[in-house]
């Protein structure tokens, strides 16, 4: 017997085009597309070509023409400062409106790139949205990432104008982001013309006169600047995602495909209705906050929750049920790693038995595999659905789920269920060839993908193809292996590159061997990603010293610890590493970064025919064993 699942799948796999224009009904334009896919420079497609029409409009004015002026639209709650808010869809529209006209009096137009760097306060919500109001671009910096990785974005997205805030707060301890941003600035060939900054409480920022200007004085003085139509190919915004390399890959999402996408999964996957309340417990530097806490919601008339605290010790592991019975929430979403540190503070889950949650329909899991595990205690303590669902900041929303809102399927644990309509999944081997059911591979996604996803990446088209589409012609690489079982479940093994996943944030294991070899004494340096309870991988670092060189080793790890914090940001989470008298090799000199990590993580291995010299290995070994890794954990 079908299901609606069923059927929306094999429609948006016979008919996309008229699959994904019914969708587009949902979404109010300014002008009607010409074509619904178009083609013409593929494997570059685009959505919804010629259409015009304005994201922010959807996402706000649209709801208060439609009654629902007020209704909440952003709730803000942030357990560490006890600061608690609730904005309405009329509050937005005048805040969203009247910074736009900042930003247009200080020469911000159509095209033009804006960078956010904020901690999670509505005020950042409003920056993405007054953005993309003007037809400009944003490009959202994750507050725990340090000057450096700031820089490296303000150059490669050259923004007209920067809107920060004064700080962030962090559990015992307020990080102060204007000084980080003025290093940024100093470091970067670009020069932005103008910040906006948002003053907290918590910290003062220093303004310089003409060029730092105060959020709230600013706005109060402003006129209100209306939504300007853009095409629906048009960038809505860049956000910059870790590569294999330090130089971060700046994808790019468009306006009217990514409407259409959030619009139609907030009721296929999140089985949500508008005015329903949807909390993402992420950041709005993540893709997840992109889609989530901000553009699917208030897309689809929700009422969005942007919560400033951690799933743990602010103050405690009951903040969650807290909020859900606080504010009604129907759906939660979160990382994996966040219920695993709850279980871990309250393995019984006693807080739950003070709270009432009986308003949650379901919680959404991301950002890495949901090992069985947390499912299970999730859906034991819960006694809800529980959808572990994979996708990446190229995609923008879920490639694999249990769509609630088509179909609830069985679930197996492991497994992120089934393609959503619109996802051509398939597992190839190393050749291209598709491989047979249970058979690990490389997934990829046949194109063209959904309206959503990436159309390339920031002025790259050709880096885009490289890294992308040219490894399995005709296909997306997700970069991810795994598998498709004989009933059409999807699982994801693990990556194919030196992407990491720490705490549900993604991070390059070769941007922090940059910053390793940056380091004066180091000859050559690996680092993997070792298996973590909490946190489900940790970077684990192996330095090779130059000769000669009179500091301790202790020392020159205590430096390099700091040079990762200091380049790349605290959330990288760099704390552990060894110094060893060699890496492990083959004969052409390539680093056996998965034996490394096999070991460090108890695994079966069996380093390659190629390897220079076995007798490293049991080096490595010992060398893990005395940071707690490999045999001795
Ligand atoms: N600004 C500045 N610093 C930040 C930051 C931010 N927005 N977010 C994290 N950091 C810092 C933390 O303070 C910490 O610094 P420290 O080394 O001085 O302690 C470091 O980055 C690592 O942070 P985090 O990864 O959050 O680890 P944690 O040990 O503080 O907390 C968890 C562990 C599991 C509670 C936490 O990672 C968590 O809530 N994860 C949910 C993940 C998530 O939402 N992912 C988004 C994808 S859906
Ligand atoms: P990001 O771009 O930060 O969202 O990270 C994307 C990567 O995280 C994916 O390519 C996967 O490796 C991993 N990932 C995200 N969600 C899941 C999931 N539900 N299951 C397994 N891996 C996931």
């Amino acid at each position: 017997m079908t299901n609606r699942y069923d059927e929306a799948y094999k429609e948006s796999m016979e008919n996309p085009e008229g699959f994904w224009a019914k969708a587009a009904e949902e979404i109010k334009w300014d002008k009607k597309w010409d074509k619904v896919l178009d083609d013409s420079n593929a494997p570059l497609y685009r959505w919804f070509a010629g259409a015009e029409c304005n994201t922010c409009y959807n996402a706000v004015d649209r709801h208060v023409e439609e009654g629902r002026g007020d209704q909440d639209a952003i709730i803000y709650d942030s357990p560490i400062t006890g600061r608690k808010s609730k904005t309405t869809y009329s509050e937005l529209k005048d805040q969203v409106s009247r910074l736009a006209g900042v930003l247009k009096a200080r020469g911000v137009e159509k095209g033009d790139r804006v960078v956010i760097y904020m901690p999670m306060i509505p005020e950042a919500a409003v920056a993405m949205l007054a953005v993309a109001r003007l037809g400009a671009v944003h490009s959202v910096v994750f507050g725990g990432f340090a000057s450096n990785e700031l820089a490296v974005r303000i150059n490669d997205a050259k923004p007209k104008v920067i809107i920060s805030a004064s700080c962030g707060i962090e559990p015992g301890r307020v990080i102060a982001y204007k000084p980080l941003l003025d290093g940024a600035i100093e470091l970067s060939d670009h020069k932005p013309l103008a910040t906006v900054i948002v003053a907290r409480e918590e910290a003062e920022a220093e303004l310089k006169d003409g060029y730092d200007f105060d959020y709230a004085t600013e706005l109060a003085k402003a006129e209100p600047a209306d939504c300007v139509s853009v095409k629906a190919t048009d960038p809505l915004y860049i956000l910059y995602t870790s590569g294999t390399t330090g130089q971060p890959k700046g994808v790019v999402r468009d306006n009217g495909g990514h409407m259409v996408a959030l619009k139609y999964n907030m009721s296929a996957l999140y089985n949500c209705e508008p005015g329903d309340v949807y909390w993402a417990a992420s950041d709005v530097g993540w893709v997840v906050g992109h889609s989530y806490i901000v553009y699917g919601p208030l897309l689809h008339g929700c009422t969005t929750v942007m919560f400033e605290g951690k799933p743990v010790g602010t103050p405690d592991a009951g903040v969650f049920w807290r909020m859900i019975e606080e504010y009604n929430i129907r759906v939660l979403f979160t990382a994996p790693t966040a219920f695993r540190a709850i279980k871990r503070d309250d393995p019984e889950a006693d807080f739950l038995d003070k709270y009432d949650t009986s308003c949650l329909n379901a919680l959404y899991l991301a950002g890495e595999r949901t090992d069985p595990d947390t499912l299970n205690w999730a859906q034991e303590i819960l006694k809800k659905p529980v959808v572990d669902h994979w996708w990446q900041t190229e995609t923008g929303w879920a490639i694999c789920a249990n769509p609630l809102g088509l179909h609830e399927f069985e679930v197996k644990p492991g497994s992120p269920t089934k393609p959503m309509p619109g996802w051509d999944v398939q597992v190839l081997d190393d050749a291209g060839h598709p491989v047979g059911a249970n058979t690990i591979g490389s997934i990829v996604c046949k194109l063209p993908m959904p309206p959503g996803t990436l159309p390339t990446l920031w002025e790259k088209d050709d880096l885009y193809k490289s890294k992308y589409l040219e490894e399995f012609p005709g296909f997306y690489a997700t970069a991810d292996a795994g598998i498709i079982d004989e009933d059409g479940y999807v699982s994801i093994m693990a990556r194919t590159d030196d992407i990491i996943n720490v705490a549900g944030h993604r991070l390059s294991t070769g941007g922090m061997e940059e910053v390793l070899s940056g380091h004066p004494d180091v000859a050559e340096c690996a680092v993997i990603g070792a298996d973590d309870k909490l946190k489900g991988q940790n970077p684990v670092g192996f330095i090779v010293l130059k000769r000669g060189v009179e500091k301790s080793n202790d020392e020159i790890i205590a430096e390099v610890v700091k040079l990762v914090r200091e380049k790349i940001g605290a959330v990288a989470a760099f704390r552990k590493c060894v110094v060893v008298e060699r890496l492990p090799k083959t004969r052409s000199g390539k680093i056996l970064r998965g034996t490394m990590q096999a070991i460090a993580d108890c695994k079966d291995y069996k380093a390659p025919g190629t390897i220079e010299d076995m007798s490293v290995l049991p080096e490595i070994d010992e060398a893990l064993q005395s940071i707690g890794y490999s045999s001795a954990r």
